[in-house]
């Protein structure tokens, strides 16, 4: 037998057999590699007779085309095995039971964050944000806080560095600056989120939220702050009339300031707002400094405005019925079924702004 017969048939004997593509790669190497026994017979050409060369040659060039055919095809079936038992082990089980699918709720406290972005965006406000880590220049120095004013003392005020400069916003006003430092006026903003404080009993906690209102114009004076914030809180706590308190106070920022309380009576345990003789304070107001216009380059002859100071969870707890303000924080799940917000169900005040 010739050589090349013998190759062949040692070959396609070997191809017959069950392999795998460590087997197959061998094979191609010991026929077609660069000392593989094709290639070989391809380098003898030229020892051979020239009456024989192009017998041998064709012979050869037939053999290596049916080995290369039989490799192809093997490879080919090896990878349709490959496949089909990949499809069989991922075939999905459509018998075993679902999941159980646990929904989430929306906290109240960002439940309320939209309602009241949703009331304020209607009368022409706009939402401004700005970092819970604040320097200490826009929480304090350009609000007109004076150095030696106790807001500023460490037992009140989370620092972050031992030369006080920067520190956790102890209110939302810090955003005031920033919003009036970065446009022209005018300006009408509302600016919620989270402030800081060194404080923790049934009614306070460290971390805590506030929305910041800023309106500067023209001409702007008391009698709109007043008739701005009664608006919101008819519509937040959808009543028609509300008694309401301006009490004279001081903040640095402002002048004259105010704090503002509710009116609200206990039904049958429950806070009803509008009526009775009780009051409850919600927020901290009055009109800008004209110090804190002159800071961010307004000139205060030209241009005046009223600046207030909401605390979301207190509104959170008298709208929704809840009365220890830590249980916001503490993360129960269980508490947060019960007094969260499904997702999908849209309270009948919500106008669907979107933060
Ligand atoms: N920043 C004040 C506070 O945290 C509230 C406030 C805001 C008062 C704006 C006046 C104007 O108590």
């Amino acid at each position: 037998m010739s050589d090349i017969k013998k190759i062949k048939n040692e070959y396609l004997d070997k191809l017959s057999g069950d392999l795998n593509i460590e087997n197959i790669n061998q094979i191609k190497s010991e026929l077609f590699g660069k000392n593989g026994k094709i290639s070989n017979s391809f380098k003898t050409l030229s020892s051979i007779p020239s009456e024989e060369r192009k017998k041998f040659a064709s012979d050869l060039n037939l053999m290596k085309d049916e080995l290369q055919e039989k490799i192809n095809i093997k490879i080919h079936e090896l990878e349709i095995k490959e496949i089909n038992t990949k499809l069989k082990n991922e075939k999905i089980d459509i018998t075993l039971p679902e999941r159980d699918i646990i929904q989430g709720k929306i906290h109240p406290v960002s439940q309320v964050i939209d309602e009241i972005s949703s009331v304020f965006s209607e009368i022409g406000f706009s939402v401004e944000e700005g970092p819970d880590v604040e320097n200490e220049h826009y929480n304090f120095t350009a609000l007109n806080t004076p150095d030696n004013h106790p807001a500023r003392d460490m037992h009140d005020t989370f620092y972050l560095d031992n030369k006080k400069e920067l520190l956790l916003r102890t209110h939302t006003s810090p955003v005031q600056i920033r919003t009036m430092l970065k446009g022209k006026p005018p300006f009408k903003i509302i600016a919620p989120g989270r402030t800081y404080r060194s404080d923790s009993d049934q009614t306070h906690a460290p971390m805590f939220h506030q929305v910041e209102g800023l309106h500067i114009d023209k001409n702007i004076n008391m009698g709109h702050l007043k008739g701005c914030l009664n608006y919101f809180i008819k519509s937040f706590f959808e009543v028609d009339k509300i008694k309401m308190r301006f009490r004279p106070s001081h903040f640095p920022f402002t002048e004259p300031s105010a704090e503002v309380d509710i009116g609200y009576e206990l039904k049958d345990g429950k806070i009803v707002i509008g009526e009775g003789d009780k009051w409850l304070e919600i927020l901290g107001c009055g009109m800008v400094h004209p110090n804190v216009l002159r800071n961010v380059q307004i000139n205060p002859d030209k241009y005046q405005g009223y600046a207030f100071g909401i605390g979301i969870d207190r509104l959170a707890m008298l709208k929704y019925g809840i009365n220890d303000l830590r249980a916001f924080f503490e993360t129960d799940y269980r508490w947060l079924n019960h007094f969260g917000f499904d997702p999908l169900d849209v309270p009948s005040n919500y106008r669907g702004l979107s933060r």
